[in-house]
């Protein structure tokens, strides 16, 4: 029998360099998909698939994320005072629906390295990790879906997409083997930004994994890697060459909103869902679009 997972790690501490100016004044991890921050997306994924402790990691200049998750007793008053009691409830369900804590990670020396700051948070248990930038929409959450084949096999778990060569040299590259189930693989090496002839399999990592608490003491031996950075692949590595893990092909649509197309995209995804302002917002970009 597994154990169940109930606690979840939000690395936000990154500086955010390809969504500068903007980082340097609003954390990407507030950045907004209509009028909610990617933040909050998170925290509701992690809530809806089971968590009920989530770690943030922050740093210098994140300090919105912290104060997102606090009542706004300025609101609050005004708009009980015009009777609008609904609105306060909603904005309070944020704060009360899971418990959030915070941590510094202190320098920003990279993935793995903020990671390893969760060690005493997390215990003996495993444990999910959102990426602070990637959203996913998706009908069953991802965390969930995750888990679920965490329950299957025991081991930990990446979330993963097939793309292109040209991405891939980007990301990570997994070395698979089917499980014999559609869109689920065993896992036994990966590599962080392959160059063409270390790519394994187009398969890579996208923002969400399940880890088990072994990664720590891993972590605290790995050495720098690409980028001078302490990689969490680099970590990951080591799990999948010794006691292996597994992946899964989520169902869902990803967006990097450390980067400029990622928030553009979802925010045009979102808002042509949005029952207020949908209808309009797609008649807008028909016009646009027709000048095109
Ligand atoms: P990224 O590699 O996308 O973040 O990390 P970055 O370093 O901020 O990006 P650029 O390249 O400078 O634009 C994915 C997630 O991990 C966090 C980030 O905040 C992001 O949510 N992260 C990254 C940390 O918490 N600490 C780090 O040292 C690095």
């Amino acid at each position: 029998m597994t154990k169940r997972i109930t606690k979840a790690v939000i690395p936000a501490a990154g500086l955010g360099t390809r969504m500068l100016p903007i980082a340097r004044a609003v954390p990407k991890e507030m950045l907004p998909i209509v009028d909610r921050p990617a933040m909050s997306y998170l925290v509701e994924e992690a809530a809806k698939s089971g968590i009920t402790d989530i770690l943030i990691i922050t740093g210098r200049g994140k300090e919105a994320i912290e104060n997102y998750f606090d009542y706004s007793t300025e609101y609050d008053s005004r708009l009980l005072a015009k009777g609008k009691e609904s609105t306060v409830k909603e904005l309070h369900r944020e704060a009360e629906e899971v418990n959030v804590h915070f941590i510094r990670q202190l320098e920003p020396k990279g993935l793995g390295h903020a990671i390893r700051r969760a060690k005493s948070f997390v215990g003996n248990e495993p444990f999910a990790v959102l990426y602070g930038d990637d959203i996913i929409f998706s009908e069953v959450p991802v965390v969930k879906q995750l888990i679920g084949l965490f329950e299957k096999y025991g081991k930990a778990v990446v979330g993963s997409k097939e793309v292109t060569v040209e991405q891939i040299q980007k990301y990570s590259s997994l070395k698979v083997e089917s499980t014999g189930t559609k869109d689920e693989y065993f896992v036994s090496d990966m590599i962080e930004k392959p160059s063409p002839d270390q790519i394994f399999s187009l398969l890579t990592i996208l923002g969400r994994v399940i880890l088990t608490p072994d990664i720590f003491d891993i972590l605290d031996n790995t050495e720098p890697g690409a980028g001078g950075e302490i990689q969490l692949t680099d970590a990951m590595k080591v799990l999948s060459n010794t006691v292996g893990m597994t992946a899964l092909i989520f169902e869902g649509t990803r967006y990097d909103l450390g980067s400029k197309l990622g928030l553009l995209t979802a925010n045009v995804d979102r808002a042509l869902r949005d029952e207020s302002i949908g209808p309009a917002f797609r008649e807008y970009l028909k016009t646009v679009c027709k000048g095109l």
